[in-house]
């Protein structure tokens, strides 16, 4: 799997974003990036984190990031989440992965641009031929964005995910799998 792909895409607003993989030399706009980013970001509105959430926060990961660039900021990224070499080569054709927009850029095509250049890089490699996400039930930004992409909801694990808010109330939410086959 090759981590390589540039591209400029114009946004909403007229700016231009380039989308490529990140790279040492994006360490400090990185920081900058992850710092941004909302700890409660993917969970519903009000959710009590748990201490498990930041520990798990995949911006923390040295993985390979597919960025949004915009004036030498980073306003989005989507991290392509490696395969599972204890899976063999079964899960060798599948990739998942998370995206993230800056709360201040969203709805103004980052994300579409993402999930566009996404696309175009995983099928360029060849050897994959299908792209999942996962995410919970609440968030239907991302429903919106992958179904306008093509992708169909392919599972739910029915109150799979519990969920308390600052008032102490419970609540369970869905757990959802979306995916997208990539004709070759
Ligand atoms: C989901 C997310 C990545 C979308 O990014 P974005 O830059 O706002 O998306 P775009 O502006 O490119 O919108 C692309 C499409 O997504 C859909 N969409 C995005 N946000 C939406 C919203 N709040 N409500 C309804 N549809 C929405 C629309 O279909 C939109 O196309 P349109 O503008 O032509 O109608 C962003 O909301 C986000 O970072 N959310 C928090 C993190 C998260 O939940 N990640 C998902 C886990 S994979």
């Amino acid at each position: 799997m090759l981590f390589t792909y540039r591209d400029e895409h114009r946004l909403r607003d007229g700016r231009k974003a380039q989308v490529r993989f990140k790279t040492p030399a994006d360490r400090k706009a990185w920081r900058r990036f992850v710092t941004l980013v909302p700890d409660d970001s993917g969970h519903a509105p009000g959710t009590q984190l748990d201490v498990a959430d930041l520990s798990t926060d995949y911006h923390k990961f040295d993985g390979p990031y597919m960025i949004a660039v915009v004036d030498g900021e980073i306003v989005g990224a989507t991290f392509v989440v490696p395969p599972d070499l204890t899976m063999g080569y079964h899960k060798k054709h599948a990739i998942e992965f998370h995206m993230d927009v800056l709360p201040g850029w969203r709805r103004n095509g980052v994300g579409g641009t993402l999930l566009e250049s996404l696309v175009t890089w995983a099928k360029a490699q060849g050897d994959i031929r299908k792209l999942e996400a996962v995410f919970l039930g609440w968030n239907q930004p991302v429903v919106a964005m992958l179904t306008k992409a093509g992708f169909e909801e392919e599972g739910r694990s029915l109150r799979s995910w519990m969920v308390r808010t600052a008032d102490g109330a419970v609540d369970y939410d869905d757990v959802v799998f979306m995916g997208l086959w990539l004709e070759p």
